[in-house]
């Protein structure tokens, strides 16, 4: 099967409204005649409008970074998924800052994920092991556990369904996982989404990279079987870098 890479740039906690409509300008204008690459772009939530309206009429798709779990309700801060609908095609759930620096439990990403899920948006699930797992041997436990957990109560794959593996040491650290090493864990995670949810399901899902990735070094991920693109954070927010690496994708 072939299976349409597909790029995603995390902005996370960066850029005044005003930057982030140049910044989709210029992606949008660098990527204009860019096809055979699905791209998303992942900006804080109160620019999420202005990025949707600044995309119309392009391929591009915008996702949100986070969502809380209930469709509505006294909780003060909080975006519930069916307020994005309309707005963002994807919502990125279990990114390793939402696990770590906000002790998001893998019962709360499940639920973050049926909320995705009911609210008819597509789910990019990132996956990936600290430091402290690698070294003590322990990757494929907690990549497996973060899977299975993660979609617990979802009983078929959701439809366009995206993995991301991060391991969380090469998040901002310049130093990303050896394509080798992340072609492995890719592989895994395709075979634990075959136990899951079959084999065709596995075939169908893509894994994207993420960790570090820049625009010299997203081809030699993209260039693995199991990888299907890269969730891009730092070089997400400059435009030349994040078209380069949307261009490798290809
Ligand atoms: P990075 O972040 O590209 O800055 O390492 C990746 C991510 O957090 O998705």
């Amino acid at each position: 099967m072939q299976r349409i890479p597909v790029v995603g740039g995390n902005w996370k906690m960066h850029l005044t409204r005003q930057e982030a409509r140049q910044l989709t300008a210029a992606i949008r204008a660098a990527l204009v005649d860019l096809v055979g690459v699905e791209v998303i772009l992942f900006p804080p939530s109160p620019w999420l409008a202005d990025v949707h309206d600044a995309l119309e009429g392009s391929t591009i798709q915008v996702g949100a970074q986070n969502v809380y779990w209930e469709p509505q309700g006294a909780f003060t801060g909080e975006v519930a998924a069916p307020m994005l609908r309309g707005t963002v095609d994807h919502v990125l759930v279990g990114h390793s800052e939402r696990r770590i620096v906000f002790g998001e439990s893998v019962w709360e990403t499940a639920d973050k994920m049926r909320a995705v899920c009911d609210a008819g948006l597509t789910p990019l699930l990132a996956v990936g092991e600290p430091m402290a797992d690698l070294r003590a041997g322990r990757t494929n436990d907690t990549l497996r556990r973060q899977l299975v957990e993660g979609t617990r109560g979802i009983a078929a794959m959701p439809p366009g369904l995206i993995v991301a593996y991060e391991p969380v040491w090469a998040i901002g650290t310049g130093e990303p996982a050896t394509p080798a090493a992340a072609q492995e864990r890719c592989a895994f995670i395709r075979s634990v989404i075959a136990d899951r949810y079959g084999d065709e399901a596995a075939e169908a899902v893509r894994i994207q990279y993420g960790g570090s990735v820049n625009a010299q070094n997203v081809a030699s991920f993209i260039d693995q079987p199991d990888i299907d693109g890269a969730l891009v954070g730092g070089a997400s927010l400059d435009a030349e870098a994040f078209a380069a690496i949307c261009r490798a994708a290809r």
